[in-house]
């Protein structure tokens, strides 16, 4: 439920360069902010679409070093975070550079984090616990939907634990996000729905949140208007350049309303399921998405469903909840994505660990109806049924 209008609030973002060719200026606004050797956090996919060089170039014609780290996995692991902090005090670096989808960047800003405090990544688990500010970061995403680019949120897995981690601190706001669609057109049509559907969870649970405000919700319904106009164009024409600034504009909404409104179960149980089954984040949030909005949207007020039915564009009949759920259900079997939980290895032997992982999640505080694990649970069974 939104705040009163009036109650002191705050709100933090990056500068941000959104459009065509905003890639192109990491070389200037690196030398303006005098980096003077970057590590460039990137992973082999992205290297291998060719992204790399040009920032390479871009950073080299502006007289800034590079130290390129591209030993990064989906779901990166706290070790990766901690050999290219490694990497960056040995190369005596001054700033980093994150080019890449969210595990690059969410890696890059727990490098951050070590690089200027010390002590291991894990040390910086939870709300408010980084305290020196992380060396100048730049961050250039190569998909649409995950928000590390602006975000105050990192995201690392702890293969000890097998779970996800959330850092969270106004210290992990990148200094810059250079939003730039051309990139995304090298995503295939199965990352652009996980990506897209990423996303759609984070408009959906920061519009939802019980820390959402005027300023939140309206990034939040900004960003479903545009995901559901452009997410589907963009996986069925990966080249279609105007539909992927739009999605790339969709992105920035939703990681600014969720950055500063923050998440809910969806994201608890998907963030539970990448640590326990290394299950794609966006996967993890379309299959999610539905089963626990069911939940949710039953005690949602008529006027908060309304809003999401309006800008989703779904006709709600005697049930607008159920009607929502149901839509939301279905959407990503219309984008062609066709992965059940159960593929990824859940069982109802395996909801019991996930559901308690899920409850201790940073972003269960601030979902709509008290989560208990009991509850989700019920809502996992219900979901692979
Ligand atoms: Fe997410």
């Amino acid at each position: 439920m939104s705040i009163a209008r009036g109650e002191l609030r705050k709100f933090v973002s990056p500068e941000i360069l959104y459009g065509h060719g905003a890639r192109h200026l990491a070389g200037p606004y690196a030398r303006r902010i005098g980096m003077a050797r970057a590590l460039v956090v990137t992973d082999p996919g992205v290297e291998a679409a060719g992204w790399v060089t040009p920032l390479l170039t871009s950073l080299a014609g502006n007289g800034v070093e590079a130290v390129v780290f591209d030993d990064v996995q989906p779901n990166p692991v706290a070790e990766q975070v901690m050999r290219g902090a490694a990497l960056f005090a040995e190369s005596r670096c001054d700033s980093i550079v994150a080019l890449g989808g969210g595990s690059p960047l969410d890696c890059a800003e727990g490098i951050g984090v070590v690089a200027t405090n010390g002590g291991h990544v894990l040390d910086y688990e939870g709300v408010d616990m980084v305290e020196a500010p992380m060396p100048p970061l730049v961050c250039i995403p190569t998909t649409a939907g995950t928000g590390a680019d602006v975000s105050q949120f990192a995201i690392i897995t702890d293969p000890v634990r097998r779970a996800k981690i959330a850092l969270v601190s106004k210290s992990l706001v990148p200094d810059l996000a250079l939003v730039d669609p051309e990139p995304l057109t090298t995503m295939d049509p199965a990352l652009t729905a996980a990506t897209g559907m990423d996303a759609l969870a984070h408009s959906i649970e920061a519009y939802l949140s019980n820390a959402s405000w005027a300023l939140t919700d309206e990034l939040a319904l900004a960003a479903m208007r545009l995901i559901v106009e452009n997410l589907p164009r963009c996986v069925a024409s990966g080249e279609d350049l105007e539909a992927r600034a739009q999605m790339a504009l969709a992105s920035l909404d939703a990681g600014l309303a969720f950055s500063n409104a923050s998440l809910g179960a969806v994201h608890a149980l998907a963030h539970a399921l990448g640590g326990l089954l290394n299950a794609p984040h966006g996967e993890c949030n379309a299959l999610l998405l539905g089963p626990v909005m069911r939940r949710t949207l039953r005690d949602t007020p008529r006027a908060r469903i309304d809003s999401i039915a309006e800008a989703l564009g779904v006709d709600v009949g005697a049930r607008p909840a159920e009607d929502v759920a149901a839509w939301l259900t279905e959407f990503p079997a219309a984008i062609g994505m066709t992965t059940t939980l159960a593929q990824y290895g859940l069982t109802p032997d395996t909801v019991d660990d996930l559901a308690a992982n899920a409850e201790a999640d940073a972003c269960a505080a601030t979902n709509p109806w008290d989560v208990t694990s009991d509850e989700l649970v019920r809502i996992l069974r219900d979901a692979i049924a």
